[in-house]
């Protein structure tokens, strides 16, 4: 089937602004709380992701990714700074406000699928569903089905996610994720516990899914599909020290240089 017909993010249905960044971090800091103190992970985060655009965050382990994530998608709060989605100020809205605007604005994809295990396939994305209410009761159903037939497991609808393997499971969370039609698509390492061959096949999903006008940020290790992305902001310590695209064209060097520990370390650290 066309792609289209239940992926159809368009400028109008969303309100996009195509004069605005889809997603903005401002001046972000993020410390958590720990017995020894504060402990700063995200340091000063400037960062500007486009409409319609694929793009990966790379970074060593521990350097932020996933935190800077949960600011995107409103799962935590920053400690100080803006975060703004398609025009919303995520930093000023209530836990309520969040957790609605969220509902029909992201798709999250969890590095470990976190499908429900009691539900089977086609449950847990009525699910996503029930929780929003954005889409029609009445359409729900053929709306989950068709997720499922476009990511090629119409025939595993009535099964438990144990009976599918990794890679069938993580193209059912991608399905989830579509299920409420949020124009905003975020993947923490997608493709981190998946085979060659799977990974690359989740892989082209999501370029699929950006063609089709879906903003897709995806957290990544693996450096060769970080390059095929429009885009790539690599973290390191808490620094946003690179920001380049595809053709590898550097077109800021560093947004943080005073934050960092010097040009030096950032060289190292970073890893294209
Ligand atoms: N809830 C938390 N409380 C305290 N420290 C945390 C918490 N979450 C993450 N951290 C620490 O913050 C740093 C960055 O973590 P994270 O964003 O998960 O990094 P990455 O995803 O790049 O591996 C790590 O040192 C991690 O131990
Ligand atoms: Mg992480």
């Amino acid at each position: 089937m066309n792609i289209n017909t239940f992926i159809k993010t368009d400028e109008k249905s969303y309100q996009i602004n195509k004069d605005q960044p889809m997603i903005e971090l401002r001046g972000v800091n993020k410390s958590y709380r720990t017995s020894s103190g504060d402990y700063p992970v995200l340091k000063g985060v400037d960062l500007q992701f486009q409409a319609g655009e694929f793009n990966s965050i790379v970074g060593k382990s521990g350097s932020g990714k996933t935190t800077l994530l949960n600011m995107i998608t409103g799962i935590d709060r920053p400690t100080s700074g803006e975060v703004w989605v398609n025009g919303s100020p995520l930093h000023k809205m209530s836990e309520g406000q969040m957790a609605q605007w969220r509902g029909s604005n992201m798709g999250i994809v969890f590095q470990f699928f976190q499908l429900i295990p009691t539900l089977s396939i086609l449950e847990n994305i009525l699910l996503a569903m029930d929780f929003s209410g954005k889409i029609p009761p009445a359409d729900r159903k053929e709306r989950a089905l068709h997720l499922l037939d476009m990511v090629g497991l119409e025939d595993h609808a009535f099964k438990l996610p144990s009976a599918l393997s990794g890679g069938q499971q993580q193209r059912v969370a991608i399905a989830r994720a579509l299920a409420n039609d949020p124009p905003v698509l975020i993947a923490d390492e997608p493709t981190g516990n998946l085979d060659s061959k799977t990974a690359e096949e989740v892989f082209s999903l999501f370029t699929n899914l950006a063609k089709q006008g879906k903003t897709i940020i995806i957290v990544t290790h693996d450096d060769s599909l970080a390059e095929r992305t429009h885009r790539t902001a690599s973290i390191a310590d808490g620094v946003m020290v690179n920001i380049s695209e595809a053709n590898h064209k550097p077109i800021r060097e560093s947004y943080n240089h005073k934050a960092s520990n010097g040009p030096a370390s950032i060289k190292s650290m970073v890893t294209n």
